[in-house]
């Protein structure tokens, strides 16, 4: 149940039941927040929500697929019954694909892209002034991935969500004609981060009168399951990432950071 009298600030993460999800959520926790964990699999989301808070009155738990309609809709109504307002949204659920597996590569893009752009949308009204949206992306991400021409589309200050959709859609149509490597298109998953990272900044822009701040984050090469044991950074490590983007001053938006710092689209 809703503690309408509690001011504790309140905040969501996505695929929140292992790696940075997990570990973003446990330092809200400690930094005060009231934490609302989801993950596509009850099941694991509810014993992740069990290891930080055994009695619920810290961190609830709600399912939610990014790339599922029906999951999005149910979270945004059953909200309200969970937290008063949604302070902190952070979209952090991902996968991983560098290969040229074309179901994955959509899927990708799938729970990249259009599931932080989803789930930001369902999610919107519940946002006060003074909220923010955190876009969990990568250095894998950076415009540079991309050659001149579809860089110049995606750097472009006037893009617009129609035309960053469409742009989208010319990657996906690529992959169905197996035609993305000649087209230019990087792996599917910089694809979904440049294009997430694009979303960043119209979001920035459109939400600057509302008061809400939209930010992305690349967490650094993190010893996740994603990332491998190879990786340079600590679970603890990747998330601080995050949670300083969270904590940036009130009008920080639309830009790109690491460890708190700007860093290059
Ligand atoms: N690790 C790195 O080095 C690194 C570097 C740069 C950026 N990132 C980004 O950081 C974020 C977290 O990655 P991670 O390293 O923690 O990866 P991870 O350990 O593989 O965890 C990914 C999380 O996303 C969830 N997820 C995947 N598809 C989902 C869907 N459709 N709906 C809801 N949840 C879904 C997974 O749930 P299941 O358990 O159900 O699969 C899991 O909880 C990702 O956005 C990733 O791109 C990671």
């Amino acid at each position: 149940m809703v503690d309408e009298k509690s001011d504790r600030p309140t905040a969501l993460v996505t695929g929140a039941n292992r790696g940075l999800g997990l570990e973003t959520a446990r330092q809200l926790q400690a930094d005060g927040y009231r934490v609302v964990l989801t993950s596509r699999t009850e099941s694991k989301g509810i014993a992740a929500a069990r290891s930080l808070d055994a009695d619920g009155k810290q961190v609830s738990y709600h399912q939610l697929d990014v790339t599922d309609q029906g999951s999005i809709a149910a979270l945004a109504q059953d909200l309200p019954n969970l937290i008063p307002r949604l302070d902190v949204l952070v979209n952090n659920a991902g996968i991983g694909s560098w290969g040229g597996d074309r179901r994955l590569a959509a899927q990708t893009i799938a729970t990249n892209y259009f599931g932080p752009r989803d789930v930001t949308d369902a999610l919107l009204p519940f946002i006060p002034r003074g909220g923010r949206i955190v876009m969990v992306s990568s250095g894998l991400g950076e415009l540079s991935y991309l050659e001149e021409n579809l860089r110049a589309r995606f750097d472009s200050p006037t893009l617009t969500r129609p035309a960053l959709d469409s742009l989208v859609a010319s990657y996906l149509a690529a992959l169905d004609q197996g035609a993305q490597k000649r087209d230019g298109w990087p792996s599917s998953y910089s694809v979904s981060k440049v294009s997430l990272n694009a979303l960043t900044r119209i979001l920035g822009r459109d939400l600057s009168s509302k008061g809400i701040t939209v930010n992305s984050v690349c967490p650094g090469w993190v010893r996740t399951d994603m990332g491998g044991r190879g990786a340079s950074r600590s679970v603890p490590v990747g998330g601080r990432s995050i949670f300083l983007t969270v904590k940036l001053p009130a009008d920080a938006t639309g830009g790109f950071y690491r460890d708190g710092k700007r860093i290059p689209w």
